[in-house]
């Protein structure tokens, strides 16, 4: 399948193009560093991705920020930009490619496992990641041509810890993340939100 593979250069994309490229031909996408730029939070940026990407079968998405901070640190611009971000971009990709993806292709969206357990400080992310959750579920039943879409759910990264100090043992190996993002791609399912067992 030839797979476009938004926020390639990211700790999580990074391991999903190693999980997948053996078997299939990536296109990497990101905000800066890939050969493809996209901003998420800009839909006409994401428009004209799809117009230079050519021909797809599938998108993954292993980007999208949402801001932490407590509720009543939380202003205006930052319910915004979290919104608009992680949220509407990742809807967009839906959205803007469902007539451009291949018969039965599908798209493989990321949340995180603060939808179901929030630590304080973190009311935005966990905001976003759940409607992302209904978002799939949703969109699973109306999408045309038998298309797919569904949802990974990432814990914490060990590789991500370790980078900020932090105990990496509380996490999970990215390369096991990767392989949830696999299982969306090459599976049959639809609607599905993808977590660690
Ligand atoms: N790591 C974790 O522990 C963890 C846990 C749960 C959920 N998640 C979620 O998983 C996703 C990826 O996390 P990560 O840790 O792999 O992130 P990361 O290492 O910081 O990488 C982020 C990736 O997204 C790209 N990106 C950043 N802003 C973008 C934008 N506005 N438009 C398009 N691409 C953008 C970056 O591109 P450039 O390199 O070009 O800037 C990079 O490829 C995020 O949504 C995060 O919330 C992560």
């Amino acid at each position: 399948m030839r797979i476009l593979l938004i926020g390639a250069t990211g700790t999580i994309g990074r391991a999903v193009a190693a999980e997948l490229s053996p078997r299939h031909e990536i296109v990497p996408a990101s905000r800066s560093r890939a050969a493809l730029k996209v901003d998420l939070a800009d839909p006409e940026s994401i428009r004209a991705l799809y117009r230079e990407a050519g021909p797809l079968d599938a998108v993954i998405c292993a980007a999208g920020r949402s801001r932490p901070g407590a509720l009543e640190m939380l202003d205006d611009a930052a319910w915004s930009a979290s919104l608009a971000n992680k949220l509407m971009g990742q809807i967009n990709l839906v959205r803007f490619g469902m007539d451009l993806l291949s018969e039965r292709g599908s798209f493989t969206l990321t949340g995180g496992m603060l939808a179901h357990d929030p630590s304080p400080g973190s009311v935005a992310i966990a905001t976003v990641n759940a409607a992302l959750e209904g978002f799939v579920r949703g969109a699973a039943l109306d999408l045309p041509r038998g298309l797919r879409v569904n949802l990974v759910s990432p814990p914490w990264v060990s590789e991500t810890l370790l980078a900020r100090g932090m105990d990496p043992e509380l996490g999970t190996p990215v390369a096991q993340i990767a392989a949830l993002y696999a299982a969306s791609l090459e599976g049959g399912s639809s609607g599905t939100v993808f977590d660690m067992p």
